[in-house]
């Protein structure tokens, strides 16, 4: 069976609530809440594992572990704690958006592409430039082809495993899972996710993400 990891252990610089941002209020509960109730709306999934920042405690009928010192280190150690679970879901408690949805197609592409990872991803609505470090722009990409990458990503757990299997300093410079399954090889495909699963990164992602559920209810 299925399990989820909810990555919950970043300390949130950037939104700068002075706690960390997956335990900030949103709409009236913590915001690791919102993903925990979408997980266990989805039927395949069976267990959850929280990773913590230090000082909090995971919600009731959850299991938590402490995170590590970056995000991918955090989803090892959730990981760690389903040791049979197969496939496994990876989620940010950063995307309090999320559907079951969501989650259930991104699980059905899993098995029907006999891909080794999927990952949710939003076509990119700006044009993209590369830059210089004077700021000399070097080319323009082909948008048409560009993704904007969320969460969730689902992976075959063997595929996973074997990606988080690297040096400390390797996981620590990746910003997700799939590209440490492409590294070693694995096939990793998309499926389409609304742009309302929106990452809280600042103080404006909160607002809009406290407008969007409010009008869920
Ligand atoms: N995360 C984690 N363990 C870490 C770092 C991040 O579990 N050591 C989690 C965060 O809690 C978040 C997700 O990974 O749900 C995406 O990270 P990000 O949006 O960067 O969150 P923070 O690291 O908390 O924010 P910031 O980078 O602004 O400090
Ligand atoms: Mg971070």
């Amino acid at each position: 069976l299925a399990a989820a990891l909810i990555v919950a252990a970043g300390g949130g610089e950037r939104l700068g609530a002075g706690r960390p941002k997956a335990f900030v209020a949103l709409a009236g509960r913590p915001m690791v809440e919102w993903s925990i109730d979408a997980m266990r709306a989805v039927d395949a999934i069976d267990e959850i594992v929280v990773a913590l920042p230090p000082g909090e405690r995971a919600p009731a009928g959850v299991t938590g572990v402490p995170g590590g010192a970056s995000r991918s280190q955090s989803v090892r150690a959730a990981l760690e704690a389903v040791p049979d679970a197969d496939p496994v879901v990876v989620h940010d408690a950063a995307r309090p958006l999320v559907t079951p949805r969501l989650i259930e197609r991104a699980l059905a592409a899993l098995e029907s592409r006999a891909a080794d990872g999927v990952v949710a991803a939003a076509p990119v609505a700006d044009t993209v430039k590369r830059a210089g470090e004077d700021g000399g722009v070097v080319e323009t990409l082909d948008r048409s082809r560009l993704w904007a990458v969320q969460t969730p990503q689902v992976f075959r757990r063997a595929a996973l495993v074997r990606a988080l299997d690297r040096p400390d300093a390797i996981l620590a410079a990746a910003t997700d899972d799939a590209s440490l399954v492409e590294e070693a090889g694995g096939a990793v495909h998309i499926v389409p996710g609304p742009p309302e699963n929106l990452k809280v990164t600042e103080p404006l992602d909160l607002e809009i993400a406290e407008l969007l559920l409010a009008r869920r209810r």
